[in-house]
C-alpha cells in the first residue's frame, strides 16, 4: 500500500475514532507509519481558532488536508477522522490530498444509533438546544454518494471493521 490518507466521514457517534484507532494499529503491524488526524484533536490547537459554521468546517478540513498531504509526502499513511459534513468539501479534501491517494470511507451510523450512543453527550445538549449548528440536528451531512466503501457500525464489531478496510486496501 502507498502512503495515502484514509479519510473516515460520518457523523459524531458513527464511530471514526474507534475505527481509526483500531486501523492505525492493524497498519503498523504491517511495518506501516501511520498517524491520525482527529477532529477533537486538530480542534484544540492547529484549528482552535474555528467554530462550526460551514465557512470554519470548510477551513478546518481544508487544514487538516493540508496536512495530511504533507505527511503524506514524508511517507506516513495518515487517517483523518473528521465528521467532513459537506460533499464540496470533502472534494477539496481529495483534490488537495491528490484523487489516488484519497480512500473515502463512509460511516454509515445512522443518526439514531450515534444519538442513542451519545458518547460525548453532545446530542442531548443539542436537542436541548445548548450547541448551535450540530451536525444532524441543525447543521446538514451530506452522505457521500460514491465512497471507496460504506460501513455502517451499528451491527459489526471493530475487527469486522478494520478487516473489510484493510482487506480491500489490500485488493487495490
Ligand atoms: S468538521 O465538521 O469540521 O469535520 P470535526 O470532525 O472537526 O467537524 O469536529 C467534530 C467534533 O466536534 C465532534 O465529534 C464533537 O465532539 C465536537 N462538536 C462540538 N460542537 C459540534 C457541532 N456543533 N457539530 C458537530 N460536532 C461538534
Amino acid at each position: 500500500m502507498k502512503t495515502s490518507t484514509l479519510w473516515l466521514t460520518g457523523l459524531s457517534g458513527s464511530g471514526k475514532t474507534t475505527v481509526s484507532i483500531a486501523l492505525a494499529d492493524q497498519l503498523a503491524n504491517s511495518n506501516l507509519c501511520t498517524y491520525i488526524i482527529d477532529g477533537d484533536i486538530l480542534r484544540s490547537g492547529l484549528c482552535k481558532d474555528l467554530g462550526f459554521s460551514l465557512d470554519d468546517r470548510k477551513e478546518n478540513i481544508r487544514r487538516a488536508a493540508e496536512v495530511a498531504k504533507i505527511l503524506n509526502d514524508a511517507g506516513i499513511v495518515v487517517i483523518c477522522a473528521l465528521i467532513s459534513p459537506l460533499d464540496e468539501d470533502r472534494r477539496i479534501a481529495k483534490s488537495i490530498i491528490g484523487e489516488h491517494n484519497f480512500f473515502e470511507i463512509y460511516l454509515s451510523t445512522p443518526l439514531s444509533v450515534c444519538e442513542k450512543r451519545d458518547v460525548k453527550g453532545l446530542y442531548k445538549k443539542a436537542r436541548a438546544g445548548l450547541i448551535e449548528n450540530f451536525t444532524g440536528i441543525s447543521s446538514p451531512y451530506e452522505a457521500p454518494q460514491t465512497p471507496w466503501i460504506s460501513i455502517d457500525t451499528s451491527d459489526k464489531n471493530i475487527d469486522e471493521i478494520t478487516s473489510s478496510i484493510i482487506n480491500k486496501l489490500n485488493a487495490q
